[in-house]
């Protein structure tokens, strides 16, 4: 079997439903539920022997001592993090706790319980730290996409404390002997992605007829993933991926903010045409809103992903015009799933995020 840690979240979620839909292999799912985890989005693994949930803490020594002792696993997938950057400038303390803290004693369990196993069990074990291109911090408009040897240049407490878990990883590695694999990879979007971050929080604000906050001028740009694809990469890394090495992971998908802002609203007005009696709002366009930008906004990501495609024969099997509509439609077929998400601590978020970001 294999442990998964934060696999209630977006990505992590999406990698255990996938796992399940390929393999048989049981899979231990540790999350502690944040405001980020969400059971819902295992939902339908429910009664499902294969799926074991454990509600915890990847700082949790004990807990994850005893987890690894009675399960174990010849694989963690290391998911678990705070990993919203605007979370971050308002709170950088629990970044650092998880992201690092968390990360540390989550080595430390682990490599007890390597270091404990035999032969053919202790080769063939894996431990896969996902991991983001945000720790290279930002490349000017004709700089070269990020390989993996690029130099680490954090600029927000999120990635600054992504970038030092990658290198607890490494030194795990390099000291002890752990045999471990990183991902890098570009910014994912797809089902069940929390609406604090770009693309959802635009689809759910244009449903509900709100403003669509564009940071700044709008002209930052991301390279996007489809989630499914970035699964799909770990598992090919997880499988095939060479001890100690790192692969970028990407889809050669490059844009503006404002593009990918235009095009949810394109698509919406598509499926989800707005009645002609409110002219003012015929299109979602309209609700565009520019506001206040990010401190230390960071300009442009990209992803040199050719490594992984070389020595793995990775390929993301969904370009970024067929993976956006499958989320707008999946937003439009799962709005009970946004209104609870969007319950409580989410309403205060919102408050604090963009109140007093001056349009
Ligand atoms: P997310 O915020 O949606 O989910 C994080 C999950 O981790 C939640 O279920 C939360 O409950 C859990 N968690 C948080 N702290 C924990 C702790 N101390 N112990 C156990 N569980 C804990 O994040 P995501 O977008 O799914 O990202 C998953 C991983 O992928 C993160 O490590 C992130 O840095 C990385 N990543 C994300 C993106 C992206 O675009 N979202 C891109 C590249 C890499
Ligand atoms: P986000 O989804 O938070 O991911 P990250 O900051 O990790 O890349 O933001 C993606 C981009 O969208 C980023 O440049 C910030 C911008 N953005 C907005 O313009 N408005 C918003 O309300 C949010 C949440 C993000």
């Amino acid at each position: 079997m294999i442990l998964v840690t934060g696999g209630a979240g977006f990505i992590g979620a999406n990698f255990v439903l996938d796992w399940l839909a390929q393999s048989d292999e049981q899979v231990i799912n540790l999350d502690a539920l944040t405001y980020a985890g969400n059971r819902e989005n295992l939902a339908s693994l429910s009664g499902d022997e294969r799926h074991i949930f454990v509600q915890g803490d990847i700082a949790d020594s004990a807990l994850v001592s005893s987890l690894l002792a009675q399960h174990q696993p010849r694989a963690i997938i290391n998911f678990a993090a705070e990993s919203h950057v605007d979370r971050s400038i308002h709170g950088p303390e629990d970044f650092i706790q998880t992201n690092i803290v968390g990360t540390f004693r989550l080595l430390e369990a682990v490599r007890g319980y390597w270091s404990n196993l035999q032969d053919e069990a202790k080769q063939n074990f894996r431990f896969l730290h996902v991991s983001t291109d945000e720790v290279y911090g930002s490349l000017a408009k004709d700089d070269p996409a990020f390989t993996e040897t690029h130099r680490y240049e954090p600029n927000s407490p999120y990635s600054a404390s992504k970038a030092a878990s990658d290198h607890l990883v490494r030194a795990y590695h390099h000291t002890y002997g752990l045999p471990v694999l990183t991902t890098n990879c570009s910014n994912n979007y797809g089902p069940f992605h929390f609406p604090e971050k770009l693309i959802p929080l635009m689809i759910v604000n244009a449903l509900a007829g709100k403003p669509l906050p564009v940071y700044g001028d709008g002209q930052q740009i991301r390279d996007w993933l489809y989630v499914k694809d970035h699964c799909s990469a770990i598992r090919r890394v997880l499988e095939a991926g060479c001890v100690g090495e790192v692969y970028n992971i990407g889809g050669w998908n490059e844009k503006p903010n404002i593009d990918i802002v235009h095009t949810v609203c394109d698509i919406l007005d598509e499926l989800r045409p707005l009645s002609d009696d409110h002219s003012a709002t015929s299109t979602y366009r309209n609700l565009i809103t520019y506001v206040t930008d990010r401190p230390g906004h960071d300009r442009r990501y990209a992803i040199d992903a050719s490594k992984i495609e070389r020595d793995l024969g990775w390929k993301p099997a969904e370009t970024f015009d067929t993976g956006i509509r499958k989320t707008v439609q999946w937003y439009l077929e799962n709005q009970g799933w946004v209104a609870n998400v969007q319950s409580g601590s989410y309403r205060e978020w919102v408050e604090k995020n963009y109140t007093g970001r001056a349009a």
